[in-house]
């Protein structure tokens, strides 16, 4: 009879379900009113008295164990249903995340910096908010200089009758320029992309917040066609396409100074916005560093010689993606930034 309630506690404490009907199944085999323990426990009577001692010992033991098992195996299958109705199936495979893009501004960027990386140009860069010096005079821009109206301004601190001391957001990134060659001398290949600020008003063509690259190369013996060649360097690698001209322009930093148009074609001209039906288009400005700058910034002009030029990323990634309106670069619509999401 002992051996048998043994027997039974051994098969109690291996038994295992996964349902709560198998549980309930054993619960009241063993547990229920005409369940194995009431029997064994009507069978207390006819055990030797010396053995009653071990079997009413064995006999707890089993209901103990009986009882424990069903609470326990009850416990893991309620918190494995609860578990599995919150998270689902644990197994299947989860929802694909969601890929960003990069802005298109940020990929043309790195497109442009890329190209002139690889023929030694590195990258500066310097604060949006400008003193006088740096945006203006140094560039020689002084006081008065007529081409201080070819930029609108965005003034942050203007101390009429002690010029030169304004506070101001950078209309153009030349400021990083002179910055570096104040802290570096020759030879200097630098290009200096950011944001620029100019007080104008907003159009499909211009904006009153906008990026630019600018580049300077300076060096014993550079000469325009130094300038020339680089430039046509860039347009290959960066537009596919090396027919380009200089037209002769004015900046008050580089003398001779020229603007840049490359020949796009008709092909995708759909309505005479691109090039106006021309084929050319103006992509950048350019010039000889004109001395006076050299010498504003320390550095000797009659040892050194040096080219400039500028372009603004906006319109070359209007050009490159077909962009009709500036606007959209700046609302963040999802459908926009979306399309950009293969380019790398
Ligand atoms: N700084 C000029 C601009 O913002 C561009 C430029 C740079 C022109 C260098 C010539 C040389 O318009």
């Amino acid at each position: 009879m002992l051996d048998k309630v043994k027997e039974l506690i051994g098969d109690v404490k291996s038994f295992n379900a996964t349902t709560k009907d198998e549980v309930e199944a054993f619960r009241i085999k063993y547990l229920g009113s005409k369940g194995l323990l009431k029997d064994l426990f009507s069978e207390f009577k006819n055990v030797d008295a010396a053995m009653r001692k071990d079997f009413g010992q064995a006999l707890n033991n089993l209901k103990q164990s009986a009882e424990g098992k069903v609470a326990e195996l009850n416990d893991a299958l309620d918190s494995s249903t609860s578990e599995k109705s919150f998270y689902g199936d644990l197994t299947r495979p989860s929802e694909p995340i969601e890929l960003g893009s990069r802005h298109p501004i940020s990929l043309v960027k790195n497109q442009i910096i890329d190209v002139f990386n690889k023929i030694g140009f590195t990258v500066s860069e310097g604060p949006e908010i400008e003193d006088d010096w740096h945006n203006f005079t140094a560039l020689n821009l002084p006081e008065y200089h007529p081409a201080r109206d070819m930029q609108d301004t965005f003034f942050i601190e203007q101390s009429r009758g002690n010029f030169g001391t304004d506070i101001l957001l950078r209309t153009h990134t030349s400021s990083v320029q002179v910055r570096y060659m104040e802290e570096n001398q020759p030879p200097i290949r630098t290009i200096s992309p950011g944001r620029v600020f100019r007080n104008e008003d907003i159009s499909a063509r211009a904006h009153c917040i906008f990026h630019q690259v600018e580049g300077l190369y300076i060096d014993t013996d550079v000469s325009f066609a130094d300038l020339k060649q680089t430039l046509l360097y860039f347009t290959k690698e960066m537009f596919g396409k090396s027919k380009i001209r200089l037209r002769p322009s004015y900046f008050p930093f580089t003398e001779p100074s020229a603007e840049v148009d490359i020949y796009w074609g008709l092909e995708t001209e759909t309505d005479y916005r691109i090039t106006k039906g021309t084929g050319w288009l103006e992509i950048m400005g350019c010039g000889m560093v004109d001395p006076n700058v050299l010498k504003n910034a320390n550095i000797d002009p009659t040892k050194y010689s040096g080219y400039a030029f500028g372009m603004g990323i906006e319109r070359i990634a209007m050009l490159l993606y077909q962009i009709p309106d500036i606007r959209m670069f700046y609302e963040n619509d999802k459908r926009f930034l979306e399309q950009f999401k293969s380019v790398l």
